[in-house]
């Protein structure tokens, strides 16, 4: 029989009723980085998906790098974080948190005028979002080697109160050119001790990351995303496809729940992105593998027949198609997203698109 977005699929501990999953989808809804009701309403509505991974969370002060982004590092986020699972789970739903550090994607006003740390002290290219606007990024500073064990307890901690607060489990979001991101890619990581140069050391801090994260969760319940393709946040590699096929290689000793990899991009390429085959990743690595990027229902299917992956993952028709899998399973038109209320406002273009009547 050939599988489709419909079959079940067992991912890690948990046996999704479909291969259709809710994309991490920043909305910056969040003041004071606290969940509100509205977000509830919203993951409450989009619950038939097989998964939801929320959109990425701060792990702590400092990972904080857009306003109005959700946090999980205060009792007050695990109280309000626990009334959206509690939503998500009422419906039956499945949801994990997506568990995020900035790195140098960030600005001083974030961090009362501290810089942003980062591998290296290499400003990207381009603007922060800020409160006071878009600003120049700055040049980071770099993270000593000292430091870098507080960052794996941020992650820690995170995961914890992740727990605390209902999820079924947590994604290590290091994609899109943040902190994780840029410790793997040598166009932010030049650094000469153990964290930089070789793969292995490149690989070094996610490799922590994951192990504390799995060491509160258990393996089963944690994914984490990768973008080998993605320029998005002015990212490079000298060698993408050695690289990130290293670091599948690796990650396959975990055996986590999923491994989600974000395909190239047309902005990707379009900036002369380095495109690393999904293929070749696919090869490389024996778990669940979740793919998102430029799917529609045709492509969903058609990945799955072809082995290319286990599930698909849906960023912007999920933002504009709360019953995104009702939809496909009735070959009904989809609602339009309009990119103009996707970051940040209240409840338009957030939770009034409308369900199929
Ligand atoms: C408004 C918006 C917010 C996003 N926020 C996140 C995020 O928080 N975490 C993440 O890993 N990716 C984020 N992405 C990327 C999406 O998860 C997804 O990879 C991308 O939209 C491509 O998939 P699509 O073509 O199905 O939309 C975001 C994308 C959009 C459009």
């Amino acid at each position: 029989m050939i599988n489709t977005l419909f079959t079940p699929l067992q991912v890690g501990a948990y046996t999704l009723p479909n291969r259709i999953i809710m994309a991490p989808l920043t909305r910056m809804r969040a003041p004071q980085a606290t969940p509100t009701d509205l977000m509830a309403t919203y993951y409450r509505q989009r619950a038939s998906a097989g998964l939801i991974i929320t959109e990425a969370t701060a792990i702590s002060p400092q990972a904080i790098g857009y306003p109005n982004i959700p946090g999980i590092f205060t009792e007050e986020h695990v109280a309000a974080w626990q009334k959206i699972t509690s939503a998500v789970h009422a419906e039956n739903g499945t949801v994990f948190l997506q568990l995020w550090h900035v790195g140098r994607i960030s600005h001083p006003d974030f961090h009362g005028g501290e810089l942003p740390v980062a591998p290296s002290a290499i400003a990207p290219q381009g603007q922060a979002v800020t409160f006071n606007g878009m600003q120049a990024f700055v040049t980071p500073r770099a993270l000593a080697l000292e430091e870098l064990p507080s960052i794996v307890n941020q992650y820690r901690y995170a995961a914890q109160l992740a727990k605390a607060a209902g999820f079924d489990g947590v994604e290590i979001h290091s994609a899109n050119g943040y902190l994780l991101d840029q410790f793997l890619r040598d166009g932010s990581n030049q650094r000469t001790d153990s964290y930089g140069g070789s793969f292995e050391n490149r690989y070094r801090l996610l490799q922590e990351v994951t192990q504390a994260v799995v060491d509160v969760w258990g393996a089963d319940k944690v994914g984490l995303r990768l973008s080998p393709s993605g320029t998005f946040n002015d990212m490079s590699d000298s060698d993408p496809t050695a690289l990130f096929t290293y670091v599948v290689e690796q990650l396959n000793s975990f055996n986590l729940a999923y491994l989600h990899l974000v395909d190239a991009l047309e902005s990707d390429i379009r900036h002369g992105a380095k495109v690393v085959d999904l293929a070749v990743l696919r090869a490389a690595y024996q778990g669940c593998l979740l793919v998102c990027g430029g799917y529609d229902q045709a492509r969903g299917h058609q990945a799955i027949a072809d082995g290319l992956a286990d599930a698909v993952a849906y960023g912007e028709l999920y933002i504009a198609n709360p019953d995104l899998v009702g939809r496909f399973k009735q070959n009904a038109p989809l609602n339009k997203p309009d990119a103009s209320t996707y970051y940040g406002g209240d409840e338009h273009g957030y939770t009034d698109y409308p369900f199929l009547t």
